[in-house]
């Protein structure tokens, strides 16, 4: 994570509208592009949407990261929910466990430069998303 995160917690649905005006404000003073922020803000709104439907509560991390001369901004999505028992599955477009259209993830991923994830039953979820300016 990149050093002064600022953590946004999510404790319900609306928490997960206000990560996503965080972010947008966040990208737009690292200096990204009106466009760039409304992309990086639906990343966040999805992420955080994730996290209260499927793990209730968690948090979201904000930063400026640099490497190589080039900016950008990460996005860390924590929980300590139930994990993603599939993850492959899970980043299938129009896979979902609950009968939604199922592109969070994977629109996600499409959204971002770069895309980690890592969950597990004892550990939760956490996912890592970055955008370069
Ligand atoms: N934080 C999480 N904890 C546990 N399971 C998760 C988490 N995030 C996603 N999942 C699992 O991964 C699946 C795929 O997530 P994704 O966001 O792509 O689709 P969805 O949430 O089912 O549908 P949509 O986001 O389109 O409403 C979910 O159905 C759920 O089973
Ligand atoms: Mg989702």
């Amino acid at each position: 994570m990149g050093k002064n995160a600022t953590r946004l917690e999510l404790l319900g649905e609306v928490d997960v509208a206000y990560a996503a005006l965080d972010a947008k404000n966040y990208a737009k003073r690292i200096g990204f592009t009106a466009k760039d922020q409304y992309l990086i803000s639906t990343a966040v709104s999805e992420l955080a949407r994730n996290i209260v439907t499927y793990a209730s509560k968690g948090c979201i991390f904000l930063s400026t990261i640099e490497q190589d001369f080039k900016k950008g901004i990460e996005v860390v999505a924590d929980d300590s929910g139930p994990g993603i028992q599939d993850l492959e599955k899970a980043m299938l477009d129009n896979f979902s466990s609950r009968g939604t259209l199922g592109v969070g993830l994977p629109g996600t991923k499409r959204l971002m430069d770069d895309f980690q994830i890592s969950s597990s039953s004892a550990k939760g979820t956490r996912i890592t998303v970055r955008k370069w300016l």
